[in-house]
């Protein structure tokens, strides 16, 4: 199929639209690279330099694909709960372009990377799809909104999609083809990776009185790989059935920050040093999936995502930017 992977440059963006291509899909990034990266690009890929908020632009695009991936979102919790105006705008507004350029253009699919964050704390564990849905964060309630239009679509101009709620994806690419390093991260994994090139001083370990072994937060970190793999699945089952589907992705298993951090100084052999702070606002105890759904319906399985390939790959890239011993 013709496939627009919009904000096909970035970290997920890039690591999915290298797994369609591996299946035999056409593919086409549109990018602002406002994050994304050039170096993200694939030879066998067409380019389209392009922002969401540019309607026209987004419509040329359109023109004769069958299917939408949209990545093309802002992800940091902390900075949309200061910043809301810029989230409303790209994270919806922009969306809502995305969903009106489908329509017009007789896009028939659209795979949308949604978030464990649209759960808020959670209410009980592992989080299925019928945990309530009431986001703590502004980028969450960005996520749960985007899903309720697409519902609409659904129903009214028969755009089928496939909403893939990740929890903490992280990792790269298992062959090495990914290379672009996120910019400004503020997630744990690159945190502790550039801690370890001496990029930064220290990790910054938000709290060591949860309620959990440790006492640090717990999360299910899924590897890149094996969510690039559930878009191309999600496609094929919404093609296949004619149905839209909403699921889950995460390994199910929970690591704390401490586990990551002993793995991360493990496979790195690099000193990595870290100091507990207070709490980060917002951040539950702990968060993990079942994946249940995504593994009946999809015949979804995660494959790379054990602690050991989630760090290896990780240090595989940011090693090259290691300074000192
Ligand atoms: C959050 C969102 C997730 C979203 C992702 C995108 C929630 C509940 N989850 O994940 O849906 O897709 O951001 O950015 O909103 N930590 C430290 N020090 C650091 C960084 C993180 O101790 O410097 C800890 C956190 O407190 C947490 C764990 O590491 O316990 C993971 O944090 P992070 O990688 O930021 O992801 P989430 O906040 O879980």
């Amino acid at each position: 199929m013709k496939i627009l992977i919009i904000g096909g440059a970035g970290y997920i963006g890039s690591h999915t639209a290298r797994e369609f291509l591996d299946r035999g899909h056409e593919v086409t990034v549109f990018d602002n690279l406002s994050s994304g990266l050039r170096q993200n690009l694939f030879a066998e890929e067409a380019f389209v330099y392009g922002d969401i908020m540019d309607y026209p632009a987004l419509l040329r695009a359109a023109k004769g694909a069958d299917c939408f991936v949209h990545l093309a979102a802002f992800k940091a919790v902390g900075e949309s709960m200061v910043a809301p105006e810029k989230y409303s705008r790209n994270n919806i507004s922009g969306s809502v372009n995305i969903l009106n350029a489908a329509a017009e253009a007789g896009v028939r699919y659209l795979i949308f990377s949604s978030s464990a964050a649209v759960f808020g704390q959670p209410e009980y564990l592992p989080i299925d799809e019928q945990h309530p849905v009431h986001p703590e964060s502004y980028y969450g309630f960005t996520k749960a909104e985007i899903e309720r239009f697409l519902a609409w679509y659904d129903k009214l101009k028969g755009i089928r999609y496939g909403s893939l709620r990740y929890f903490n994806a992280a990792g790269y690419d298992v062959r090495g083809r990914v290379t672009g390093l996120e910019q400004n991260p503020a997630n744990l994994i690159p945190v502790i990776m550039e801690t370890a090139c001496r990029i930064r001083p220290e990790l910054q370990v938000f709290g060591d009185d949860y309620d959990t072994p440790d006492g640090t937060g717990l999360r299910d970190y899924v590897h890149v790989n094996d969510l690039a793999a559930a878009h191309v699945l999600a496609l094929d089952y919404i093609s296949k059935h004619d149905k839209s589907v909403t699921v889950n992705l995460g390994s199910e298993a929970g690591f704390s920050v401490l586990e990551v951090l002993d793995a991360a100084r493990r496979v790195t052999g690099r000193e990595i040093p870290a100091k507990v702070v207070g709490r980060r606002p917002g951040d539950p105890a702990k968060l993990t999936a079942s994946a249940k759904l995504a593994r009946e319906l999809l015949g979804w399985q995660p494959h790379h995502s054990d602690l050991e390939t989630l760090i290896s790959t990780s240090w595989n890239v940011y090693k090259g930017f290691a300074r000192g011993a």
